[in-house]
């Protein structure tokens, strides 16, 4: 078995929530060049994406394996020592334990991971995209996974005799506290109940994606923590991570990229309290858009049998993207010229978690109930 392991956190970023420092990156690729030379990882990659660093590894550990959660939690904490002595801003935010006890899930960071079997014959070669999400949740990846692995609208691949027997998704509650509650449904006989859990970004993520044709060939890992849900208060957005295995018996990566062509409006952005939509940007790109717009980078990489990475591909680091980089400003422009009045910010049961909850609570305390006096027509008067 090979396992690809993507897993990111936000250790602290230069001026405010924008990317991390030059030295934080050397840091984290210069712990990871270790593991591999102690034979611990078989490759690896460091990318961010907004303030967001990410880790992927390939090993032969296995999923949730602690030798690699705690290898993770080892360079975030090097990169986060970095980030304190450069004085840079919200340096170890995501590392909301002292130390995890050999898993990062709970403890701030964001994991995706999916183990395979590298000798099946089905997968002849294991080409994969790195999704790395800034300034929003995972259900940011709610909209552009029900499309492609529901919707021949957005991937005709779905029509193959390899892919038509569909797919099962794992879909979790993230708003429940203390192990995992999930539900399994498969498509493309369920398509219609997923849409109704997945319209709820907020609350409904997807976990897995597996095929039905091959049930052992997992397509699709999502890191579906959210901070508050874990810290119970606002201690910044999830800022997502998904690995998505393409080609051949799935989805191919031109058709796994197309719903980002939207540019779909996504919950996070400034203080986590807005409706933004998601620009497709270059990998390592900082956030500097107005309100925080959240970005998502995309990296395709080749991995051989023995584990042996190839580099990465910036798939949305191409003039391809650069009209829904201009819609997606012109949406954005679009719904900030509202403020912060209706659909423009979240619902009061999200900005619950969020310093805007003590604001309100002192405005309810000022609120008086008037009496109703019944009229002599019938009617209510005050
Ligand atoms: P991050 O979660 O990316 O740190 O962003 C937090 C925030 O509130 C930005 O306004
Ligand atoms: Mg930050
Ligand atoms: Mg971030």
């Amino acid at each position: 078995m090979l396992t690809i392991s993507a897993i990111k956190a936000d250790v602290g970023s230069i001026g405010g929530h924008t990317r991390p420092s030059i030295q934080m990156m050397d840091v984290a690729r210069e712990r990871l060049q270790q593991a591999f030379e102690d034979g611990l990882v078989t490759g690896f990659d460091v990318t961010h994406t907004g303030d967001d660093l990410c880790l992927l590894m390939v090993h032969r550990l296995g999923e949730a394996a602690p030798e690699i959660h705690n290898l993770a939690w080892e360079v975030f904490e090097a990169a986060t020592d970095v980030a304190r002595a450069q004085g840079l801003y919200g340096a170890g935010q995501d590392l909301l334990k002292d130390a995890p006890s050999g898993n990062v899930r709970g403890a701030g960071p964001g994991a995706a991971e999916i183990a395979f079997d590298e000798t099946a014959s089905e997968r002849p070669a294991e080409p994969f995209l790195v999704f790395t999400a800034d300034k929003c949740g995972p259900g940011a990846f709610n909209f552009p996974l029900w499309a492609v692995f529901t919707s021949p609208m957005y991937c005709a691949g779905l029509l193959l005799p390899k892919m038509k027997a569909g797919f099962r998704f794992t879909i979790i509650d993230m708003e429940h506290a203390g192990g995992d509650r999930v539900i399994e449904l498969e498509t493309p006989e369920r398509h219609l109940d997923l849409a109704i859990l997945l319209r709820d970004e907020n609350r409904f993520g997807i976990q897995a994606i597996h095929s039905r044709k091959y049930p052992h060939q997992k397509v699709v890992a999502v890191s579906t923590d959210r901070l508050h849900t874990i810290a119970g208060e606002y201690k910044g957005k999830d800022d997502p991570v998904a690995i998505v295995r393409s080609q051949g018996i799935f989805p191919a990566p031109e058709e796994i990229v197309s719903p980002y062509m939207v540019a779909h409006y996504v919950a996070g952005d400034a203080r986590g309290s807005h409706h933004m939509p998601i620009m497709p940007v270059a990998i390592n790109t900082p956030v500097a858009g107005a309100y925080c717009l959240p970005l998502v980078a995309c990296m395709a990489y080749s991995v051989t049998k023995e584990g042996v990475l190839s580099e990465g591909v910036d798939m949305f680091g191409n003039v391809a993207w650069d009209a829904t980089r201009l819609k997606a400003q012109r949406k954005a422009e679009d719904i900030r010229q509202q403020g912060f009045v209706g659909p423009a910010m979240l619902p009061i049961q999200e900005l619950e978690y969020s310093a805007f909850r003590h604001s309100l609570e002192s405005l309810e305390a000022e609120f008086e109930l008037r009496e109703t006096v019944a009229s002599p027509n019938g009617q209510g008067q005050n």
